[in-house]
């Protein structure tokens, strides 16, 4: 087993942590530029709290509101051209992952001369970045705790991604009471994105990953048991707290390590959100059951043998490819009836017009797959879950 190991983000986790954001920063810089997305954060009060604790500790701040879930690389530049007229020093991004994405590359855009995508096209031309800031109100991608961002281009309709340690955040404030007012739709398709996060690395052909593999069950059992009780009682803070905190677990590289890192979820998942504009966990969701029915053999089954028994504690007895069937339909009904995520890629507006795209854009994507999948095996399983 070989790997680099190196999360530098400080996390301040727990009710009420941002109100101390303005202190924080302070060492920073005294200008601010906070990226947030529709009126969620003003009408929870994450606005309120953020902007008092910057005004008590005498940082000014500019805003960029309006990121899109799914953030446009328009609204990169605009951030960009904001931080460079003002001066600005430092950027918060308040909201889930789109915002936080969307304000690590505006971090990297600030020092760059140039179209914001060239940094997504090359991320070898990131050599400086504002610092960042977190404050997150929905558990689901673990940009938190992260250095990538992924961006859209409307006009080419490619989804990718900026990357790079500077984009790290400095710090992430994460208060699970935030993700109260998360609504039912948005809280099961983020705990998809961590539940799928975490089969991406479990799905793999490294072997020699007992530690990993347990932290990883353990992610899995964390979305499986407080998923659906945070959808029915959205104020239960044990079940809010535990899904925020498993979440950059399932990506910040821990459970990645000593693994060939495939995944295939979500080079299959992006190209179908560059085309439509749909809800990232939602398409992951919809493509698991049918990724994981493509990839089962003789090969493979041992894997899903220890998913079904150790995630939702089937039978070990029992023959394995029955394990292993179970498991994909315990999976299922975990998605689609406790959670109640559309089933199918129709019922979330994908049609099949692109599918050629799509997969041409997904193939190059399965070098490191764990089965790797060819143009038309992907084509098949996006009409599989059509
Ligand atoms: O815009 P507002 O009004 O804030 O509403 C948002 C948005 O409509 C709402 N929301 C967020 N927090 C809320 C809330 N509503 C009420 N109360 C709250 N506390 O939820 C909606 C979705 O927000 P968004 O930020 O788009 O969701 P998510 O966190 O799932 O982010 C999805 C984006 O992250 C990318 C995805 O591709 C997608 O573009 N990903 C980023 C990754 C990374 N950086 O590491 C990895 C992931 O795999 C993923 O690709
Ligand atoms: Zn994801």
């Amino acid at each position: 087993m070989k790997f680099n190991f190196h999360v530098p983000v400080a996390v301040r986790f727990g009710k009420g942590v941002a109100n101390e954001i303005g202190s924080v920063v302070k060492p920073y810089g005294s200008k601010a530029l906070i990226v947030y997305g529709g009126s969620s954060i003003k009408r929870n009060g994450v606005y309120d709290t953020v902007t008092a604790s910057l005004r008590e500790a005498g940082v000014e701040w500019l805003e960029l509101p309006g990121v899109e879930p799914n953030p446009k690389v328009t609204s990169v530049d605009k951030g960009a051209a904001i931080c460079k007229e003002n001066g600005v020093e430092l950027v918060i991004a308040a909201g889930g992952g789109s915002c936080v994405d969307c304000a690590k590359a505006i971090c990297a855009a600030a020092f760059y001369d140039g179209p914001a995508w060239d940094l997504v096209e090359n991320r070898s031309l990131v050599k400086k970045a504002l610092p960042l800031f977190v404050v997150l109100t929905l558990a689901a991608t673990g940009s938190e705790m992260d250095s990538g961002g992924i961006i859209t281009n409307p006009e080419t309709k490619v989804k990718s991604g900026v990357g790079s340690p500077l984009l790290m955040p400095k710090v992430s404030f994460l208060d699970p009471t935030y993700t109260f007012t998360v609504p039912a739709r948005q809280t099961a398709a983020g705990t998809a994105d961590i539940f799928a996060h975490t089969i991406e690395n479990y799905f793999d052909s490294a072997t020699d990953t007992y530690f990993v593999d347990g932290v990883a069950e353990s992610i899995l059992r964390t979305c499986v048991k407080y998923g659906p009780i945070a959808i029915r009682e959205p104020e239960n803070e044990e079940a809010r707290a535990n899904l925020m905190w498993a979440s950059p677990w399932a990506i910040n590289g821990l459970i990645s390590c000593g693994r060939n890192e495939g995944w295939t979820l979500h080079g299959l998942q992006h190209p179908i959100g560059g085309w439509y504009d749909i809800t990232h966990g939602e398409g992951l969701a919809i493509l698991t059951p049918h990724w994981f029915r493509k990839i089962l053999s003789e090969k493979t089954v041992g894997k899903f043998v220890s998913y079904g028994v150790n995630v939702f504690g089937i039978d070990p007895s029992l023959d394995p490819f029955e394990i292993a069937n179970k498991a994909i339909e315990a999976t299922e009904d975990f998605f689609f009836n406790q959670m109640k995520i559309p089933r199918t890629l129709s019922e979330i507006g994908v049609d099949d017009k692109h599918f050629e795209e799509m997969a041409q854009a997904a193939a190059p994507g399965m070098a490191r797959a764990y089965v790797p999948l060819s143009k038309e095996e992907i084509i098949e399983l996006y009409r599989a879950a059509l």
